[in-house]
């Protein structure tokens, strides 16, 4: 249990976030398939990121940890070996999808499991497209949740797939796979979703081009790693900072070193829109990321609506903004946000039903849209975080901002943002 008080003062000075969570994991596995040694510093060991770590180790990877450094000499493309025991994912979509697409390529079997979110969790979207390459996957439940199996199969065909849902995790283990084709792979995007693989594989000298919505992966030879690879912060951990500081009188803060990708910058987009006072200053580029410090002044939010081709570009940021919303003046629709039910809960309702105890009637939702009428009064609550990470930090920044609040399994938070109550005092 976590008690967070009411914050009686605005938010000031300079935040540290800790490293992206999506990028810190490509780094691993990509550089896993290089043949020289990488540093990358400002990784995220979060336990997402550290279940991509144990899960390359068990195949052969020299992972070397200290501070804030990672030195990894990878195998090779087809250095990969056969690992001896279950592969762990963890709490971790990214790590368990993406590597589904690389080990449907390599010659040796492996299974996969994961905790109780994960073992719930949706895996049909990446067995379906990976099955039509030729790989070889069994799953529980018709071949739609973990426990699953991935059997060494002839070599992979190049496909044409046309996403049915944006999903970063599934275009990524996609495009892994389709690096061990003969073939040109392409994936149609109705909507972009983050391009993290596409700009590190690229870094490492893969052939990708992207085109409007279409993606195209040419097979490779060999990968070559650039000699280190800098980690932005988090926007996704920036966003519980540049919430708090919107809507906290008095707040004036600077987020450092975020990165600023495009595909991942619908908070800052949607937050302006309502009226937030958001700047991106010393802007700079690396691996072809890039980055910002981003300050925040307290400002008067409105509530607007939005949808659609904006969703893939926040869609780990939708509990916060509804904190935000709360605070804004009129209603907040959100459409298109159904894939928030197969998260690692079932975030749309975890909202309704918990945010509701701080702001009584405030947050309602059907299948696919949320609604926030802004402008209630705010309680001390009790309430739950279902064991997601995000959630817990949502709930955080809504009590700091309201009245107070108490919440269950606070250490969930290091999934993504290990120290994220150091900063919240
Ligand atoms: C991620 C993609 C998104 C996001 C997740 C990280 C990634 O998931 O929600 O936290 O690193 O590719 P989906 O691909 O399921 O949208």
């Amino acid at each position: 249990m976590k008690r967070i008080k009411k914050m009686n003062h605005g938010l000031k000075g300079e935040i540290k976030i800790p490293g992206d969570k999506s990028i810190s994991h490509r780094a691993i596995m990509i550089s896993s398939l290089a043949d020289s040694e990488v540093e990358i510093k400002n990784f995220l060991k979060g336990a997402d990121c550290l279940s991509t770590i144990g899960c390359m180790r068990e195949m052969g990877v020299s992972v070397e940890e200290s501070n804030e450094k990672i030195l990894i000499r990878g195998n090779g493309l087809n250095g990969l070996i056969e690992p001896k025991n279950i592969l762990d994912a963890g709490n971790s979509g990214t790590t368990l999808r993406l590597l589904m697409g690389l080990l449907s390529a390599q010659n040796f079997l492996t299974t996969f499991t994961g905790d109780d979110s994960l073992r719930k969790r949706p895996m049909g979207r990446v067995i379906t497209p990976l099955s039509k390459m030729g790989a070889k996957i069994f799953g529980r439940n018709q071949n739609k949740n973990l426990p699953i199996t991935i059997v060494p199969t002839e070599k992979l065909k190049a496909i044409t797939y046309q996403m049915p849902v944006a999903s970063a995790q599934v275009k990524s283990a996609i495009i892994l796979a389709g690096l061990y084709t003969d073939g040109i792979t392409t994936i149609i995007e109705k909507n972009p979703s983050r391009d993290h693989t596409e700009k590190m594989l690229s870094a490492f000298g893969a052939k990708i081009e992207k085109n409007l919505n279409e993606i195209k992966i040419y097979p490779a030879q060999k990968l070559t790693a650039p000699k280190m690879i800098e980690v932005p912060g988090d926007i996704s951990s920036a966003a519980y900072w540049i919430v708090l500081a919107s809507i906290l009188e008095d707040s004036d803060v600077i987020i450092k070193n975020v990165g600023i990708n495009e595909t991942r910058t619908g908070i800052t987009d949607v937050m302006k829109n309502m009226g937030a006072k958001i700047y991106f200053e010393n802007e700079r580029i690396s691996g072809g990321e890039n980055f910002a410090d981003i300050h925040v002044i307290k400002s008067k939010l409105h509530g607007i609506t939005f949808g659609n081709e904006m969703i893939p570009r926040l869609i780990d940021e939708i509990p916060i903004i509804a904190v935000a919303a709360a605070f804004a003046e009129g209603d907040t629709i959100i459409n298109d946000v159904g894939e928030l039910r197969v998260k690692e809960t079932d975030r749309l309702k975890a909202i309704v039903e918990e945010f509701n105890k701080i702001s009584v009637g405030t947050f309602e939702a059907d299948e696919n849209t949320l609604i926030i009428h802004g402008g209630n009064k705010f309680n001390y609550a009790e309430c739950k975080t279902y064991d997601d990470h995000r959630m817990a930090m949502s709930l955080a920044i809504f009590g700091a901002a309201a009245n107070g609040v108490l919440i269950d399994n606070p250490d969930c938070v290091k999934i993504s943002y290990p120290n994220f109550f150091d900063s919240l005092i």
